[in-house]
């Protein structure tokens, strides 16, 4: 069994290159699956989801190599099935785009209900409504989802939230119907931005991603061709937080600063200095830093996937926090391995309360989701003493060379096996 462990109390400073995202790596893989060409993606994370996607789509018959950690080529001229096992996918999430890209290329896919981060019910219903417009039949039996038609045709599809995974998935499939999709209350997310993008690159005809409505007309074949994934949202904004948390100086590059304008308002509200340059920003704090509200958001929002990190911080803050999640109720996990490392955290429905300002101390913990996890080392990098985090896997599953990105900016962090 591997664990993290933590010398805290370190002062972090220095710079850290941001890797491709993973939210835009899973929808971009399972998009080319879509494609008949030869597609080269580069900028991929060399994080678990992203190989158990390539291992499922290994076993379609694709002929997926990574040509460096971070490129990966992929023919799909060749694909001797379309149905997916659980085996291959059990704690991956975004498997549903799979279900997209083959029932819009092939007509029929067979995929089996999602895993990912337990942080509650995490329905696909608006993914199912949406196929169903298109003219899909879809089936739910044995844990599997089975989607087919003998055409997918364009429709008006109206989605009651602004799901990610939904506009995504829907997209990816319209792209093969004939005639005009409309998506309404689409997600705006940087992700269906970058998917959107790459899809047209092979041929499609997407336009109005990054609004509330995505018009989509179908086209016959997508093609190949190569393609840079954008910078993690997410990974630089835990960084950046590293560097408000330890009271340190961190500058986080390769990232697309525009994404980080929610994260970096709250910095600099809490008393931190930011400095924006290019693809570039650094964050300085002195270490003492005010307390203040959060409420998560859809994009251009402060994102859900950043709310377990931000609340490590507030617990280092002066005075009284709250941060309201508003995307997934069940997101506070988090909350008692926090409170084990002397953090002061009530949850009342949907908020959290946080009374931030008393020193963190070590203590063993178990990561519970892979954003939890992340909370956890920020809070144990804050925290005196030494702090021991298990279920390293979900940490896996999204942040690239952790151990090592961190000791570069002068953490005392490493892996150890108990089991060696
Ligand atoms: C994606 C991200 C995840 C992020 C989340 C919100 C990926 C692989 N994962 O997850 O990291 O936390 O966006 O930014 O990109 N919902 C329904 N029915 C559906 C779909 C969603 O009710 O069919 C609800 C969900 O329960 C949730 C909300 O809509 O309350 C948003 O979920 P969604 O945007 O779909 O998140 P994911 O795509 O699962």
């Amino acid at each position: 069994m591997e664990y993290i462990t933590i010398n805290g109390g370190k002062r972090l400073a220095g710079q850290v290159k941001i890797g491709g995202a993973k939210n835009a790596a899973v929808a971009i893989v399972s998009a080319a699956v879509a494609s008949t060409g030869v597609c080269v993606l580069e900028n991929l994370p060399a994080i678990e989801d992203v190989k158990a996607l390539v291992g499922a789509m290994r076993n379609l018959g694709m002929d997926c190599k990574f040509i460096s950690e971070n490129t990966l080529k992929i023919d799909g001229s060749d694909i001797k099935c379309c149905a997916i096992t659980y085996e291959q996918v059990t704690e991956m999430r975004a498997s549903y785009y799979l279900l997209g890209a083959l029932l819009g290329r092939f007509k029929h896919a067979e995929v089996p209900l999602p895993g990912g981060c337990n942080f509650g019910l995490r329905p696909i219903d608006l993914h199912i409504k949406g196929f169903e417009a298109l003219g899909a039949k879809v089936n739910i039996e044995h844990g599997m989802i089975t989607a087919s038609a003998e055409k997918l045709t364009g429709a008006n599809i109206y989605l009651d939230m602004a799901s990610v995974g939904a506009t995504i998935n829907i997209m990816i499939a319209a792209v093969h119907a004939e005639g005009i999709t409309q998506i309404e209350n689409a997600a705006k997310e940087p992700h269906v931005v970058d998917t959107a993008n790459f899809l047209n690159m092979l041929g499609a005809n997407i336009k109005g991603a990054g609004t509330d409505i995505i018009r989509i007309v179908g086209v016959e074949k997508l093609n190949g061709g190569e393609y840079s994934i954008i910078p993690d949202q997410i990974e630089a904004g835990t960084y950046m937080i590293a560097g408000a948390i330890t009271g340190g100086d961190v500058t986080v590059n390769n990232i697309i600063p525009k994404h980080m304008d929610s994260l970096s308002a709250k910095l600099i509200e809490m008393g931190c200095e930011l400095t924006e340059e290019g693809d570039s920003i650094r964050v300085v704090s002195n270490g003492d830093l005010q307390a203040c509200t959060v409420k998560t958001m859809y994009y251009p929002g402060f994102p859900t996937d950043l709310h377990p990190q931000m609340s490590a911080l507030l617990s280092t803050a002066k005075g009284t926090s709250v941060l309201t999640e508003t995307i997934f109720e069940h997101r506070f996990q988090y909350v008692k391995e926090l409170l084990r490392l002397g953090a002061n955290i009530k949850v009342e429905g949907r908020a959290a309360i946080i009374e931030g300002g008393s020193p963190l101390t070590g203590a063993n913990v178990l990561a519970a989701d892979l954003r939890a996890g992340a909370a956890l080392i920020l809070a144990g990098l804050a925290a005196e003493g030494k702090t021991v985090i298990g279920n390293v896997k979900y940490l896996d599953r999204g942040y690239q060379h952790f151990e090592e990105k961190f000791s570069q900016l002068g953490a005392d962090i490493s892996r150890i096996n108990l089991d060696e």
